[in-house]
């Protein structure tokens, strides 16, 4: 083509181009995400005008009113945070010094090696999210090997998507059994004996989200032993430490048993459900590494992950974590009111099924006193679930996942009677 004419194509191109960028607008081709299941449950049920309806979607404490609940040891921690005129300077790019040392016992216990010898970095993060995603981003950069990832079928639906954005392949490994509503112990050996050595492994230490079921401590040492075999890198998450058992050190065996095993790990942590801290975001991200030099290279690493994703953290939510862990007083209330939320879960799980009963239901409901934490994976398929919305204004996920937190003495007699009428 002669080049006098394709100089004069190009221009008009461009201002067709141009032209059709300025005549629309800059972001017309993002396309619509797909809602949150979670938050199009809670619509649901803030227009339901019927008086009983029940929100069993939310996975956050409720007390036996159904209110959200301020731990009072939180409310003491911020009168004393009041009263010393904290000024509002920066934290420390891995946060609130105190804050990570008591995480870090948290996890451990005091008398582990792990924390006698220093073999781990621990960095505020914005709660358990911003601890898996600051450690998954520190894999993506760090993690020598193949970025394959294995989670649970199924898993908390945070988890799959922040591997992703990592560059991490997710891929799955059986743990959850329709056929018992219970934990599928060799499904999940046989597969985690295939993984492919070196890959990331991703699991919950307990209360398992959303099924409600964990292994049991024999079979978290099987775990650990094929993890190790398999020379595979664990990341756990440890959300709900305290709030399944109601005691915080049952509740860390995985942890402590793969710190006792030798293995090299992560952890994220969080302080929302245990600490009722949901909105303040306090949580934190252990690596625990063997050799000391390795541990200096990654607290320099992770801190310049954390500085290009946020800076540093916010303060105020860890000086609270942080008062309620290492004041003895504010430490031993906190423990019994853990251990309060963690009672009132397991027994309105037992009242459901007690009334299901009385109900004159002849299924076998055991599961829902077998699995523990705040979620209770019911077993219900998607009709159900459609006709406890539309029949009983029981709102639920579609996968029959309830939060027990949202079950209380005055409802539990409508929810087991709503859930008899449409399984019976
Ligand atoms: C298994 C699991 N991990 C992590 C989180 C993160 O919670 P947060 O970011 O509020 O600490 C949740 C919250 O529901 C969870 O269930």
């Amino acid at each position: 083509m002669h080049s006098t004419l394709k100089s004069v194509l190009r221009t008009d191109l461009l201002k067709c181009l141009n032209q059709s960028v300025n005549q629309s607008h800059w972001w017309a081709n993002i396309k619509m995400a797909p809602p949150d299941a979670i938050l199009g449950v809670t619509d649901a049920f803030k227009k339901d005008t019927n008086p009983n309806k029940i929100n069993l979607g939310v996975g956050a404490y409720r007390d036996d009113n159904g209110k959200p609940y301020v731990l009072d040891c939180v409310r003491k921690a911020e009168a004393f945070i009041a009263s010393q005129n904290m000024d509002k300077e920066y934290t420390q790019i891995t946060g609130v010094p105190d804050f990570c040392e008591a995480s870090a016992r948290l996890l451990f216990g005091n008398d582990s090696d792990i924390i006698k010898n220093k073999q781990y970095i621990t960095a505020q993060s914005i709660s358990g999210t911003g601890g898996l995603r600051n450690g998954f981003e520190f894999l993506r950069k760090f993690y020598p090997y193949q970025k394959l990832v294995y989670m649970p079928i199924p898993s908390w639906g945070n988890h799959n998507p922040i591997a992703s954005d990592s560059t991490f392949e997710v891929k799955s490994y059986r743990y959850y059994k329709p056929a018992t509503r219970g934990f599928d112990f060799e499904g999940c050996l046989e597969d985690i004996s295939k993984i492919p050595e070196r890959s990331v492994i991703l699991l919950q230490a307990c209360a398992h989200n959303p099924t409600g079921v964990d292994p049991n401590q024999d079979q978290w040492r099987e775990i650990s032993k094929i993890v190790k075999q398999r020379n595979l890198m664990p990341f756990i998450d440890l959300a709900y430490q305290g709030f399944a058992s109601g005691d915080i050190d049952r509740d860390a065996f995985a942890v402590r048993l793969f710190a006792e095993e030798g293995h090299e790990f992560l952890v994220a942590q969080s302080y929302a459900k245990n600490m009722g801290l949901y909105g303040e975001r306090v949580g934190a991200l252990t690596i625990v590494a063997r050799e000391q030099d390795d541990l200096q290279r990654i607290s320099s690493q992770l801190k310049v992950v954390i500085r290009r994703l946020y800076s540093n953290p916010p303060r105020h939510g860890a000086h609270i974590a942080s008062a309620v862990l290492n004041t003895p007083e504010l430490r031993s209330l906190w423990l019994n009111e853990v251990k309060g939320m963690a009672d009132r879960i397991i027994t309105m799980r037992q009242t459901l099924v007690e009334n299901l009963k009385k109900e004159g239901s002849l299924q076998n409901w055991q599961h829902i006193t077998d699995q523990i934490g705040m979620f209770c994976f019911t077993g219900l398929n998607e009709q159900q679930v459609q006709r406890l919305m539309k029949e009983f204004s029981v709102y639920l996920t579609k996968d029959g996942r309830i939060s027990i937190a949202g079950v209380s003495s005055k409802n539990n007699a409508y929810l087991a009677h709503a859930i008899h009428q449409v399984t019976k």
